[in-house]
């Protein structure tokens, strides 16, 4: 069966066509804001510009199924691949799947590496999430404020370097020094606004790059801490690590550290899985598809904030 998943949550619009298990095809194109945060209805133009280019590259065969991202995100932007989603299924007559973009990243997670039953940590833009299997995805802890990537592109906007920030910050830190800043973690959950307006102020007395690696070590080490105290919570022995973020090697080699001194298994997305694409959502679509859920172009709606143990079979009733 061939799926053609189709992204547009945030910044990223993407196509990727899967048949069964394998993947044919991953296209996207990425909108970088020239100045500030992702502005939402310059997003939406974007996508409106890209998605034909986008949709022909990836559009390898005729699909049985049409998958999109019906949230969480930014309004305009989810507007577009849902109305894009909807008129390919009027067109080519077949059914469309609603797919969880956090979902998504999580089950393209497990795919890639084959990992069974791991606690997975999704962390990307606009989340940061300790979640394990359960009788269904379960958030065990997440990030009371700012998501760790948006904190690194925030950082990254400060010092200038562009969109997207964490790619830079990463660059940046590898000639940099270690100075001590905040560590906020309470129990399953962290924050990172305190360490976030630590190095702002830092940036006045230390250099971009002590500032960068600094914020790294400790932003990272946090998230490392919750993901080992899940693990010995659950009493699971495996770490899934997925979502925009953990292309930075640093933060691998951190996993790589704890997993090896705890005995666990350490599976990583492979990067041109891990930031937001079509394939991913294409996957996600096969798995709810298998399970028996589907809907008519007519259907379709989009959430923008929906949660990854939100019930979309509920959602969409009709
Ligand atoms: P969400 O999944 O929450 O909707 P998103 O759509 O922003 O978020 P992704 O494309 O999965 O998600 O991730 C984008 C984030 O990944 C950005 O914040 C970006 O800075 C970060 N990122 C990309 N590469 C790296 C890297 N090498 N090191 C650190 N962060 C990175
Ligand atoms: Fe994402």
């Amino acid at each position: 069966m061939k799926i053609l998943g189709i992204e547009s949550t945030a910044h990223t619009f993407g196509a990727g066509m899967i048949d069964g298990t394998r993947i044919l095809s991953n296209v996207w194109d990425m909108y970088s804001p020239k100045k500030g945060g992702i502005h939402p209805r310059e997003a939406a133009n974007h996508h409106v510009g890209v998605a034909g280019g986008v949709i022909s590259q990836a559009l390898v065969s005729k699909p049985d199924a049409i998958a999109y991202s019906c949230g969480p995100g930014i309004g305009p932007s989810l507007r577009i691949g849902m109305l894009i989603a909807r008129y390919l299924g009027i067109h080519y007559k077949i059914p469309i799947i609603p797919v969880n973009h956090g979902v998504a990243h999580l089950e393209i997670g497990l795919h890639s590496t084959k990992a069974k039953d791991p606690i997975a940590v999704y962390v990307s833009g606009g989340n940061t999430q300790i979640i394990g299997m359960d009788n269904g995805w379960k958030i065990f802890g997440e990030t009371l404020d700012i998501a760790l990537g948006n904190a690194l592109d925030k950082l990254a906007r400060d010092l200038g370097i562009g969109h997207p920030g964490g790619p830079a910050i990463e660059e940046l830190a590898k000639k940099g020094k270690f100075t001590e800043m905040p560590y906020t973690v309470k129990g399953m959950d962290l924050n990172y606004s305190g360490i976030m307006t630590h190095a702002r102020r830092l940036l006045k007395t230390r250099s971009p790059e002590d500032v960068a690696y600094s914020f790294q070590e400790h932003a990272f080490a946090m998230l490392v801490e919750v993901s080992e105290r899940a693990l010995a919570h659950t009493e699971k022995d495996e770490i899934l690590l997925v979502g925009g973020v953990v292309k930075n090697q640093r933060l691998k080699k951190m996993y790589k550290t704890m997993c090896k001194e705890r005995g666990a298994k350490l599976s990583v997305v492979p990067d041109e899985l891990a930031g937001d694409n079509g394939a991913m959502v294409a996957w996600g679509g096969k798995v709810l598809f298998d399970k028996g859920f589907q809907i008519k172009p007519e259907e379709t709606n989009y959430f923008q904030r929906i949660r990854v143990d939100t019930d979309l079979a509920e959602l969409f009733k009709p």
